[in-house]
């Protein structure tokens, strides 16, 4: 089975996810490594509950490429051959990404091209979209801009919020990603 590190910040449900698939019977992956950037991130408890070996480490006061390094330690040390980035909120550098290239996927929760960066279901309300989504692409040193290799549609409803958009896009999430991780890894 493919060996799998998860990057989050926060939640970590679409983290929750995706373990949760690699413990399926037959699945094609399995998750080695969960790494957050924010020690106290809600998903990293979860894991540790889990028995999912974790790296919770701030890289607050320490040089990105030392923090990088020591993050990129953890992930060798685990064995993982991909990378999932699972909401988490901060950009890899150019070189961490160049080492990596083709091997580092992420979930964005906007119809790629459409709505890179932040605040995207705000973005699709205020364009009046009739559908939002998810996507799941590899990463590039270009913000979301990588590969596509899988979407899911939802619907904007009338009287959505971004709050309850991004609640109806989620669960598209936690389908989307693990079924494209697995694809993804058998090819
Ligand atoms: C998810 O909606 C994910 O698509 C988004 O953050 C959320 C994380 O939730 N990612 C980004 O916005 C990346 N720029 P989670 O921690 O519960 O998975």
């Amino acid at each position: 089975r493919a060996r799998v590190a998860i990057l989050i910040s926060g939640r970590g449900s679409n983290m929750m996810s995706l373990v949760a698939a690699s413990r399926a019977a037959n699945s094609g992956f399995e998750v080695v490594l969960v790494a957050s950037d924010k020690p106290e991130a809600a998903g990293l408890a979860w894991a540790r509950e889990q028995g999912v070996p974790v790296f919770a480490h701030s890289p607050r006061g320490i040089p990105k490429a030392e923090y990088e390094a020591a993050i990129e330690d953890a992930i060798r040390q685990s064995g993982a051959e991909a990378i999932a980035l699972a909401g988490y909120m901060r950009l890899l550098s150019p070189e961490f990404v160049g080492r990596w290239e083709g091997r580092i996927l992420n979930i964005h929760p906007s119809l790629l091209p459409k709505y890179k960066g932040l605040d995207t279901h705000a973005r699709a309300i205020a364009a009046g979209d009739a559908v939002a989504g998810c996507s799941v692409h590899l990463v590039t040193a270009e913000l979301d801009a990588g590969e596509v290799l899988g979407q899911a549609e939802a619907p904007v409803l009338p009287g959505d919020t971004p709050e309850s958009l991004a609640d109806r896009v989620l669960k598209e999430e936690h389908r989307l990603y693990p079924r494209v991780l697995a694809e993804f890894l058998a090819r």
